[in-house]
């Protein structure tokens, strides 16, 4: 969290009242908390009634997936299709399983191309094979482990043509990219603070007025009825600064943390020639600023990752353990990317608080990191 959303959190924190409270000290805190919505809606070019608060992406993703399956199956008892990228964070893409698992959905994951953007083609395909049938298309705005852009344009042309709602999970494109809602014309786009240097532990979920959506947390009915539970003036106060500041601070900061990438990835490729960039080409139109992935071959990207961070460098794989055992990361695999190639795979994340140094201290680290993690792999392989 940066010092001044620490600060204005704090500071909210001191204080009581209950946002819903008719007393002084309520309608003091509900002020926070509506100045608020409109600060965040106007970061994202949305109407402040179109915010919903929630506890962070992970909440908003579940609300709109389950919330629009539920709605619309309850309209219309067809619609049981829910089409969803095969790359999406496991908020949406466990949300949709837990639907076809116990509440007769069906889960369609729609391919992606080699740099991990939507084969717009397929979703087409899949909407047209019976439009009555589709409950909602989600697509995030930017995936967060390659980092490439989604052509959610393609996306709500296709599905609004037969009247389908669209989500988009916009957590790692809010402050790295420009993303505006209301021209975006999608229906549903999550956001979350901690991506922003705000707080973990509060989000949105941004659905227009006319959003057809069941709630999964009753109550006192705030939020417009679809998220009950008392309202949380620090956290929001905290959320909408950061996601001002982001807003405003957007061009140069992005340009900055590109050109930061771009040497990061020029000097990962000088020094390890064989590194392959996964993802998107580094272009400001494919690919998230900040993001940066890198596969070694013969390297596991966990112990990769342990190297790196006895070093200082804290990066991430991806990948999920099961049964004791690293699998690749599925937004690699979805990519076509080979196993073996998936598992060298390294995910460099660059933001607000990234300096030269960082950099630097990165490629200083990483070739002595790549040569253990190939020695530790080459030996675990011949005993
Ligand atoms: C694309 C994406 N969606 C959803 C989430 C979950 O957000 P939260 O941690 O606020 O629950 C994350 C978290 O990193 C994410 O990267």
């Amino acid at each position: 969290m940066v010092p001044e959303a620490v600060a204005a959190m704090a500071d909210e924190l001191a204080r009581v009242g209950n946002p819903s409270s008719l007393h002084t000290a309520g309608r003091r805190a509900r002020r926070v908390v509506e100045e608020s919505r409109e600060q965040l809606a106007a970061a994202v070019r949305a109407r402040p009634s179109e915010v919903v608060l929630t506890s962070g992406g992970t909440e908003s993703d579940n609300l709109a997936v389950i919330g629009t399956y539920r709605a619309r199956r309850r309209a219309d008892d067809r619609r049981r299709r829910v089409l969803v990228s095969s790359i999406e964070h496991h908020a949406v893409l466990d949300a949709t399983e837990a639907l076809a698992a116990h509440e007769g959905a069906e889960a369609v994951l729609l391919p992606v191309d080699r740099t991990g953007r939507l084969d717009v083609a397929a979703l087409e395909a899949e909407i047209a094979r019976d439009p009555a049938s589709v409950a909602l298309v989600s697509v995030m705005w930017a995936n967060n482990e390659v980092g490439t852009l989604q052509p959610v344009d393609d996306v709500v042309r296709l599905a609004h043509a037969h009247g389908v709602p669209v989500h988009t999970d916009a957590v790692q494109a809010v402050g790295q990219v420009p993303v505006d809602f209301a021209a975006s014309g999608v229906d549903l786009l999550t956001v979350t603070a901690h991506k922003l240097g705000g707080p973990v532990g509060v989000g949105a979920l941004v659905a227009v007025r006319g959003a057809e959506l069941e709630p999964l947390v009753h109550g006192g009915g705030q939020e417009r009825g679809v998220r009950s539970g008392t309202l949380d003036a620090a956290s929001a106060r905290a959320f909408s600064e950061r996601a001002e500041q982001s807003d405003g601070s957007l061009p140069g900061r992005a340009d900055r943390v590109r050109a930061l990438r771009d040497r990061l990835l020029a000097g990962v490729l000088e020094a390890v020639p064989e590194a392959e960039l996964v993802g998107a080409p580094v272009d400001p139109a494919l690919r998230l600023p900040g993001n940066l992935n890198v596969a070694f071959r013969g390297c596991e990207g966990d112990s990769l990752l342990y190297l790196l961070d006895a070093a200082g460098i804290e990066c991430s794989t991806g990948s999920a353990c099961q049964a004791g055992v690293p699998q690749p990361s599925h937004v690699l695999l979805a990519m076509g990317l080979d196993p073996v190639l998936a598992r060298g795979a390294l995910r460099l994340s660059l933001g607000h608080s990234t300096t030269d140094a960082d950099v630097d201290a990165a490629l200083a680290a990483l070739p002595a990191a790549v040569e253990r993690s190939r020695g530790a792999s080459l030996a675990t392989r011949a005993s």
